[in-house]
């Protein structure tokens, strides 16, 4: 069903490559997965590139260009360094724009973690609410290049809200596969006013995930899972944007919640490049923080991994709630390139997490809050050091999921640290002044 009209004259330096075997395809053929079943690449000629890639071509572009309005293109965070990630025309791209998200710090928090030198990029402030649009905008572009009608995706709800609202943009169809009762209510809202086909699947995720590779399979629909490498190109942006905004000099970790893999394998591929190609000296250590709950590549990792494990999946921060991750070979790569450490945490530790960034007037929606949890704990374990420059990432917005922040606050939490229940209070002035002065 779909017509090929991805007429690119970049198309030369950029193929798809299998990271398994040395097959190779052409970024014009609907694929997803090579024919011995290994997982594929955006490959980019880093040879052919070089020449032309260069920090002051980046830091330019952040500068706009003259005229009466800056292009949603060169204002979006993932498109300006669109050569090495996807290379085509201005007028192909959907974009809303997404990226330039906020760099946080607060002395507060970051006595907290017990480190002096922890920022928090924050991926919640995305257009929809999480670093998904950063996958997505060149996901959906890509579909639009390769003449999809229609795309698809199953998701524990930020994919699927993010598809949804750049699909509609795009005019195309949307079916999205979510595990029944185990997304947050924001998310499913998003998918039903951005209008996408929802579908409810009696089962988690990860059945919802083998049932839409078989549907995109079947139906020639547009599968836009993390599992198509077109999405993490775009992911590739935030490592970007972190060192770009540091003048490009690396931090010594970079921290971020661990569910499909998509952005472990993503970061680890950004920083690679970037090394390649020059932009910077040295790679920062990555740290993917899983929530025990759901922690199969960190049980791999405990081996070695000498065996891929799965399990079901169940944890308070639904958004990682993933048994059996797509990208696990890509993300182990990830690791070997960056020097990377596993980790994984309870769901306390990342509700208290969570409660101490929500505090300090940042916020975010759980999974976001095991970056901060997982950073922590390594800085207990001695594996992060006091003096190392970390930036976690918050991948999700505090406003998805306040069903859980509610419930934490309210008592649902029987060892929750730092509770702010609401207080009821007689509707009198007197009653009211009294509770004032007895907190000031
Ligand atoms: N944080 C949030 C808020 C997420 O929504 C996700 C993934 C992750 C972290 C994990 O990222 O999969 O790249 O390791 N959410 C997907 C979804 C699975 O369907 O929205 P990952």
């Amino acid at each position: 069903m779909m017509t090929n009209n991805l007429a690119n004259e970049a198309a030369t330096t950029f193929k798809l490559q299998c990271i398994r075997c040395p097959k190779t395809y052409p970024v014009t053929e609907v694929r997803y997965v090579c024919d011995c079943g290994g997982l594929l690449d955006v490959w980019h000629d880093l040879e052919m590139l070089r020449p032309q890639i260069s920090r002051g071509l980046f830091d330019g572009r952040l500068s706009g260009v003259p005229g009466p309005r800056v292009a949603p293109t060169t204002n979006s965070g993932v498109w300006r360094y669109r050569e090495i990630i996807l290379p085509t025309t201005v007028d192909n791209i959907v974009s809303r724009p997404e990226g330039h998200t906020p760099v946080y710090e607060h002395p507060r928090l970051s006595q907290w973690v017990g480190l002096k030198n922890f920022y928090l990029k924050h991926e919640g402030e995305n257009p929809t609410g999480s670093f998904k649009d950063r996958g997505m905008t060149v996901g959906v572009t890509q579909a639009k290049l390769m003449g999809a009608k229609a795309v698809a995706c199953a998701s524990t709800g930020n994919t699927s809200a993010s598809l949804a609202a750049y699909a509609a943009l795009a005019n195309m169809a949307a079916f999205i596969f979510i595990p029944d009762g185990k997304i947050a209510a924001g998310k499913l809202a998003q998918a039903l006013a951005y209008g996408a086909k929802t579908l409810q699947i009696a089962g988690d995720f990860d059945d919802a995930m083998k049932l839409v590779r078989q549907v995109c399979d079947d139906t020639g629909v547009y599968l836009l899972n993390s599992l198509n490498p077109f999405r993490l190109e775009g992911q590739k942006s935030i490592p970007l944007e972190i060192i770009q905004g540091f003048r490009w000099q690396p931090p010594d970790w970079i921290v971020l919640p661990a569910g499909n893999l998509g952005n472990t394998a993503a970061f680890g591929k950004a920083l690679y490049e970037a090394q390649q190609l020059g932009l910077i000296n040295k790679i920062p250590r990555l740290a993917a923080i899983q929530a025990a709950g759901a922690s199969p590549f960190y049980q791999s990792y405990q081996l070695n991994f000498a065996e891929r494990k799965s399990m079901k999946a169940n944890t308070v921060a639904t958004a990682i709630s993933i048994g059996n991750p797509v990208s696990y070979p890509r993300a182990i790569r990830a690791l070997e390139w960056t020097n990377g450490v596993v980790s994984s945490v309870t769901d306390e530790e990342i509700m208290d997490a969570k409660a101490m960034i929500d505090g300090v007037g940042i916020g975010c929606e759980p999974a976001s809050a095991a970056a901060v949890a997982g950073t922590r704990r390594l800085l207990a374990e001695g594996i992060i050091k006091p003096h190392e420059m970390v930036v976690g990432i918050l991948t999700g917005n505090l406003m998805k999921d306040s069903a859980n922040t509610v419930d934490y606050h309210t008592g649902a939490w029987p060892n929750a640290k730092y509770p702010n229940p609401p207080i009821k209070v007689e509707a009198n002035l007197n009653a009211v002044r009294e509770f004032i002065e007895q907190k000031l």
